[in-house]
């Protein structure tokens, strides 16, 4: 695996593969890899003749007070990582090199309506952020493919909009969300758990399957079924940003008998914020 930090290089590498008629897929992340981006490097390979994977911890979609400076940086252990599954080139490009201009004067891209909802309620600019990166990284490596998790879903739509409404030539794919044997999604973000919050976490999942269960049973009155996973969340100690169901095309609140939902969860456990989903097809 070759590794290259600057645009010009990775340009360069990618430009040679594309010339001899090399289809490539992109994998970008953020680093501290487990098995939720390994499953997604997986499906890149499958999907592709070379996969490129980024780590870049984007300052851009941290708020104020967030964890821009202790985000787990572990970036030796990442590229043993991913030459072993192997992805052809690792783009981990400095700050700078990103962002040359201040914040404020960088131009952003913004998803409009989706990315203020959910999410974007609680955490203000996150998705432009997001978008911005996931645009800049597109416009570098150019690849015909490029993977999300669905464990970040409404990130996976916001992305799928913005590739369709700035006409991107890049097909979108997902792969599902990867858990720990208790049910808790994979996240860069667990390590922050202490050993008691740890086992409390996987309490996330099992109410998003409970509601999950009842609504394909025929249960209908969403409303009461948010209440009741926020108030079951709550007396176990998370403090909860929100529990809703969803159309899981559109993320509008879902109507009784919609057939495509998504449940999303998003809550804290100390300083800890975890999120969640699954999406429920009746
Ligand atoms: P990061 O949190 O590192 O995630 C990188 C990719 O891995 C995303 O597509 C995410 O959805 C996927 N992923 C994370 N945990 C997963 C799990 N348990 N199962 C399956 N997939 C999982 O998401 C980001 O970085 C950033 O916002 C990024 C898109 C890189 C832009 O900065």
């Amino acid at each position: 695996m070759k590794t290259v930090n600057t645009i010009e290089a990775l340009r360069h590498s990618v430009a040679a593969w594309r010339s001899c008629g090399e289809r490539i897929a992109f994998v970008p992340t953020m680093g501290n890899l487990h098995d939720g981006h390994l499953a997604l490097i997986e499906d890149a390979n499958k999907l592709a003749d070379r996969t490129v994977a980024s780590i870049f911890v984007n300052p851009l979609q941290f708020g104020e007070g967030e964890d821009f400076e202790t985000y787990p940086r572990t970036l030796d252990e990442d590229s043993s990582q991913l030459a072993s599954r192997g992805v052809d080139l690792l783009f981990a490009p400095p700050v700078e090199a990103m962002y040359p201009r201040a914040h404020l004067q960088q131009t952003r891209v913004e998803v409009p309506e989706l990315s203020n909802i959910l999410d974007g309620e609680f955490r203000p600019g996150f998705f432009v952020g997001v978008a911005t990166v996931v645009c800049k990284l597109f416009n570098m490596v150019q690849p015909n493919i490029a993977l999300f998790g669905e464990k970040d879903f409404q990130q996976l739509l916001i992305i799928r909009r913005m590739v369709v409404d700035l006409q991107m030539p890049v097909e979108i794919a997902a792969s599902p969300t990867v858990r720990e044997p208790d049910g808790l999604a994979m996240s860069s973000r667990n390590s922050y758990l202490d050993a008691q919050q740890r086992k409390t976490a996987s309490l996330i999942y099992r109410s998003l399957r409970q509601a999950g269960d009842a609504i394909k049973r025929g249960e209908d009155d969403y409303a009461q079924l948010e209440t009741a996973a926020i108030t079951t969340l709550e007396d176990a100690g998370f403090a909860v940003d929100y529990f809703s169901v969803r159309n899981a095309n559109t993320l509008n609140p879902a109507n009784a008998g919609e057939n495509k939902l998504v449940i999303l969860a998003a809550a804290r456990l100390g300083q800890t914020r975890l999120i969640d989903n699954i999406v429920i097809s009746r």
